[in-house]
């Protein structure tokens, strides 16, 4: 089984700073530095770290190559990123004395992916294998399309959620991973309501969907038909919480694939990102298998 991500590579920009400011106000941070991220590129990472066949399809400019040789000394195969004239996607990235963050995103190359290219990349994909998709790159309704088109499963990280989502052929997903703002919107909840609430929502507007529900510390849900499962958050330090979500994400299918069982999965999954947020950065801080399993 192949997995094939499509989704953004970033250049992430890490402000460290005493609070996420407020409008209006101005705030020195202790310390800026450039990392590296984005969901696909997390999430490529987490997968293959993990030992799976992980393909990141995507899109940078020249001041994003360090992004493929750090992805690629993970184990990622980059043959499907490009490289145009403009800018890689970037992140700007607050980061509170507590580990939270809030982030502005600038597309960049990842808003520059076109359908040709997507016809291409997954084109070399086929039965068995997985499309993983994040919501920071333009085309993911045709993406899950052709993807279906070619029997591959498709896994869908509605995130960051926008008006867009709701545009896209939802009912073609296998797999949703989404955190409780996320979840809260699919299932069309504005206010109250607690996650077992929204999953149980999710689970009956898809139906055919396996449901992923992260709730950060508060661990995970999960939900199948009438199959739920939770898993629970490790008790690590937490230093920086960029891109847990995506190291979960990774080791849930990555378990999942390897013949782990749903309640093992979700144990695992939080393991790694139990592990991830003990550690600064999103792609740096993703551990290997050998922590995890
Ligand atoms: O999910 C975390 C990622 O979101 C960061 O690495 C940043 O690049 C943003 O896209």
């Amino acid at each position: 089984m192949k997995f094939l991500v499509y989704g953004a590579l970033n250049i992430d920009l890490i402000f460290s700073v005493d609070h996420i400011v407020i409008p209006g106000e101005t705030e020195q941070c202790a310390s800026l530095e450039k990392s590296s991220g984005g969901k696909g590129s997390n999430q490529a990472a987490a997968l293959a770290k993990a030992g799976m066949s992980a393909h990141l399809a995507g899109k940078i400019g020249n001041d994003g190559a360090y992004l493929l040789d750090m992805l690629r000394s993970f184990g990622v195969n980059t043959d499907l990123v490009s490289v145009w004239e403009g800018d890689t996607g970037r992140a700007l990235i607050q980061l509170d004395r507590n580990g939270q963050n809030a982030i502005v995103y600038y597309p960049g190359g990842n808003g520059a992916v076109v359908p040709e290219e997507i016809e291409k990349a997954i084109g070399a994909f086929g039965e068995g294998d997985m499309l993983v998709l994040q919501n920071e790159i333009p085309h993911i309704g045709l993406m899950m399309r052709k993807a279906k088109e070619r029997g591959l499963a498709v896994c869908l990280n509605p995130s960051p959620c926008d008006e867009k989502i709701e545009s896209l052929p939802l009912e073609m997903t296998d797999i949703f991973f989404v955190n409780e703002i996320e979840g809260a919107s699919l299932a069309g909840m504005t206010g109250g309501g607690g996650p077992e609430t929204i999953l149980e929502r999710l689970v009956g507007r898809f139906p055919a969907s396996e449901i992923v529900l992260t709730l950060g510390k508060e661990g995970a849900l999960y939900g199948y038909r009438n199959t739920r499962e939770s898993g629970a958050i490790l008790d690590y330090p937490v230093v920086d919480t960029t891109g847990a979500g995506d190291t979960f994400t990774g080791y849930f299918l990555a378990a999942r694939a390897r013949g782990f069982s749903v309640k093992d999965a979700l144990a695992l999954a939080c393991r790694a990102a139990s592990i991830a947020v003990s550690r600064k950065g999103a792609l740096g801080a993703i551990p290997g298998a050998g922590e995890v399993f």
